[in-house]
């Protein structure tokens, strides 16, 4: 990878004990999942999130909702990691000391081979029971054949929760829902404990999600920022790195080993 800040940012990874790696929808973009806010092709450019992103949705029309995020489901099913997803995983090798911290909702890290990624904003894979959470909860098969496939804007009825046949819920974090508390603590400890942040395809506009980096930054950690569009990230990060995650990432990875066992 060419470039003064890119080489730099190499050696800083190729240097670093402590690594978070910090990641929106953007990462998963290459994969064909598609981001939020991207115009156009961004899921809230084209879909209400009132009407299916919060709880309130969920109470109006559950058959709406749960169509909708079992389409989610059965794109990213269909998905790919890509290679900035393997790089990621590279890195959690390469520097034991690394934790993978995601907004995403999809298993595409999980899929590359990162270990106990930390996902602030729940999972599309951990579907649970409105009442009781600690109610186990699956998915029912979707039948075979195209007619029974989850579509955009296809109504389909929750499944019920077999131990008390309350309605069963997608395990995502909704607007104006706390995030799980334990995955918020082990995220702001590991941004106040690392020496580096690598924030990767994020808008970094929901908060407290957003508050990551920042932490990293105040507590004395390089932010380095890969994204080819200018963020609210851009002041906090000592390298901004305008480019597509499935092509910087590989290459910083690269060249961040290359460095280090030439010396
Ligand atoms: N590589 C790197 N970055 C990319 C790529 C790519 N190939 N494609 C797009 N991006 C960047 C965009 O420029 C944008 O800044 O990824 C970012 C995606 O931003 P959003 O769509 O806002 O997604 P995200 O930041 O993850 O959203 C945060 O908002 O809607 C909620 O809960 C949802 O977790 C989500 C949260």
């Amino acid at each position: 990878m060419d470039g003064v800040l890119p080489r730099r940012a190499a050696q800083l990874l190729g240097d670093a004990r402590r690594v978070v790696i910090f990641t929106g929808a953007g990462i998963s973009a290459e994969s064909g999942v598609p981001t939020f806010r991207d115009d156009l092709t961004g899921l809230w450019a084209r879909f209400d999130a009132q009407r299916l992103a919060t709880a309130e949705a969920f109470h109006a029309d559950p058959d709406l909702v749960w169509g909708w995020y079992e389409w989610r489901r059965t794109r990213v099913s269909r998905a790919e990691p890509n290679p900035g997803h393997l790089a990621i995983a590279t890195i959690q090798t390469r520097v034991p000391g690394s934790t993978v911290v995601t907004q995403n909702v999809d298993d595409l890290h999980e899929r590359a081979g990162t270990r106990a990624a930390i996902h602030l904003h729940g999972s599309l894979f951990a579907p649970r029971c409105i009442a009781a959470a600690a109610h186990p909860a699956t998915f029912e098969d979707t039948p075979d054949g195209e007619a029974a496939q989850p579509h955009e804007g296809r109504r389909i009825p929750p499944p019920r929760c077999a131990s008390c046949s309350a309605l069963i819920r997608p395990g995502v974090v909704w607007f104006g829902e706390a995030l799980p508390e334990a995955a918020l603590t082990a995220a702001v400890e590991a941004a106040a404990a690392c020496d580096l942040l690598l924030t990767v395809g994020t808008s970094a506009v929901v908060y407290p999600a957003a508050e990551i980096p920042r932490i990293a930054a105040r507590s004395g950690a390089t932010v380095i920022q890969i994204n080819p569009q200018p963020t609210p990230l851009d002041q906090v990060s000592a390298i901004n790195l305008r480019g597509n995650a499935a092509q910087v990432l590989p290459a910083l990875v690269a060249d961040a080993w290359e460095q280090t066992d030439e010396r």
